[in-house]
Order: structure tokens, then sequence, then C-alpha cells
């Protein structure tokens, strides 16, 4: 509906918006750290679209608005109309007239896109085939948190060029850092989306070109979901693509490391790196709740 706001990509905030709510969340983490009563949105309420698995999306979303004073509503297609067919236009009217705020992690872009449209409250992106803005969220936080501002920095992505890659691109531009990405040839993100940040982002195919000297590594499961019938065909093609002690040797000194999980140990990520002790990974897991409580505060307070 004309006039709701939506956060379907990175680029539906301005790169100040983006800060802000970078902010927000370290100041929301502290607080509910400090047992701060955060329950601003008294029966708000939050429905939950996911027509894929997830842990992090879920248990954030569902924890922030309890934390907010809201209520979380999880429907999947299973047991709700839209898995026999009901439009998602039609959907997106009838649901978004009996809640505050609405999260969906489907399959096309599309399909978020459509449901948005035809939505009446704010509609979160919780993970289409082509982005995964939230999780950015979290990892500019993690960044943040750990290092100050990631502008003018190097960032080296390494795998697949998937929803989070792509999100890494849109990050390039609102947060204004260099992207090279270090993909097998054949799985390089969209052509256009690299066209359009193409002063930001370039491919670079061989690992230790993309990560020598970079601030920050990233990677991804070399197979989304959706792709499970590729896994073992993409664990023979990605094989050189692992994010190691050893390319990490070729990064800068203080280089970290990201990964938006679930990760495959052995396979896009060492075991060693997942396990070691000063790994930012689980805080990049945890910055999940405060960043999306930061996110739907500032939805659900443009809509009032
Ligand atoms: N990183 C992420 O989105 O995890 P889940 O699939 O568990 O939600
Ligand atoms: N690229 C992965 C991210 C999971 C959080 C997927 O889409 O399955």
């Amino acid at each position: 509906m004309p006039g709701t706001r939506h956060f379907l990509t990175l680029l539906d905030f301005s790169p100040r918006e983006l800060q802000q709510l970078i902010e927000r969340g370290i100041e929301m983490k502290r607080a509910h750290r400090a047992g701060q009563d955060q329950r601003a949105f008294p029966g708000s309420v939050l429905a939950m679209i996911f027509s894929k698995s997830s842990t992090r999306t879920r248990v954030s979303f569902e924890a922030g608005i309890a934390h907010l004073g809201g209520h979380a509503m999880f429907l999947s297609p299973h047991d709700t109309q839209l898995g026999r067919g009901e439009p998602i236009e039609d959907s997106a009217r009838v649901i978004s007239s009996m809640v505050d705020i609405i999260v969906i992690r489907t399959f096309g872009h599309d399909i978020a896109q459509r449901f948005a449209a035809n939505s009446s409250v704010p509609v979160v992106n919780a993970l289409t085939d082509d982005y995964h803005p939230c999780q950015l969220l979290a990892d500019m936080q993690t960044w943040f948190e750990h290092r100050g501002s990631i502008a003018g920095k190097s960032v080296c992505w390494v795998g697949d060029g998937n929803n989070m890659c792509q999100s890494y691109i849109n990050a390039a531009r609102q947060f204004d850092f260099e992207l090279r990405i270090a993909c097998p040839p054949g799985f390089e993100p969209n052509s256009e989306l690299l066209k359009a940040n193409r002063e930001r982002v370039r491919i670079e195919h061989d690992p230790s070109v993309a990560a020598s000297g970079a601030d920050l590594l990233v990677t991804d499961v070399w197979a989304s979901m959706g792709q499970e019938e590729e896994q073992l065909e993409r664990a023979r093609l990605f094989k050189p693509y692992q994010v190691n002690s050893e390319l990490m040797s070729l990064a800068a000194s203080d280089a970290l490391y990201m990964h938006c999980l679930p990760a495959h140990r052995g396979e896009e990520i060492s075991a060693q790196l997942m396990d070691a002790p000063d790994t930012v990974i689980w805080d990049e897991a945890e910055n999940r709740l405060h960043a999306q409580k930061a996110l739907v505060e500032a939805l659900l307070l443009s809509n009032r």
C-alpha cells in the first residue's frame, strides 16, 4: 500500500538510517543486558511467514517482539492457506489487516515484493533466494562493535554468489566499502547488480588474490536452501573456496571473518576457525536479535 515502509533489501533504508539502526541495535543490546524493560509496543503483533527452515531468524524475531511487549505468530505454508494456493496478494491483504508487522522468508524475491505491495503494514524480508538484508544488519553491527566504521575497508566474499553475497553488494554501496567476490566461474551474483555497483565491487575468481589484505572475510554455505540436490556437485566445485587459517593469513593482520550460519565445518569454513575462541561468529548470530529489534521498532514507529 502506498506510504507503507518495508525492508526488503538494504536499499529500502538510506545509509544514514542504516547507521542509526546499527547504533540503536547496540543501544538495545546494552539495555537488554542491563535488564531494562523494553516493552514499548504492548499488544503489537508480528506475523512470521516461513516457507523455508530457520533457527536464528525465527528465534531472534520471536524473542525480539516479546522483549518489545508484543506477540509473534508463526505461520508455515503447511498449515495456512498459503500452502494451498491462496494468492500472495490476497494473503497479504488479509494478514496485514490483523497484525502490525510481517516478516516473510520465501523463495523468489518477487513473492516478498508482491506480498509487500499488498500489505498495509511493514514487511521485512527474512531471506529470499536473492537477498538476506536482516543478516547484514547483524554483520554490520558486529563489525561496528569490534572495529568501528567499515567505510573504506576491503571486504572479501568467498563462495557462492548467493543471497548473502548479493546482500553484501548492497551493503558495499550503503556502508561504502570495497567488495571482492571470490566465487567459482559460473557462480557469480546477478550481473545487473554487479554492473550497478562496479565502482565498489569486483569479481576475483582466485580466493587468495581476493583475500589478500582484506579487512573482513565472509562466507556462507555452498548450497543454499532449495539447492539441496546440487550439494555434491557444488562441494566438488567449491573445494578451493574454504575460509581457513591459510586464507586468513593473506588478509590484514587484524582481519575478522564472518559466517551467517548454519555452517558446514570442513566445507566453506574450517572447523578450526569455527571453534576459535576469539571468533566473532557467535556475536554475529546474537546480533540478529538486537539489530532486528531496532528494525522492528523503526518500522512500527513508521506506521503509527
Ligand atoms: N543466518 C540465518 O538466517 O539463520 P537461520 O536460517 O537459522 O534463520
Ligand atoms: N544462503 C543461505 C543462507 C542461510 C541463512 C540459504 O539461503 O540457505
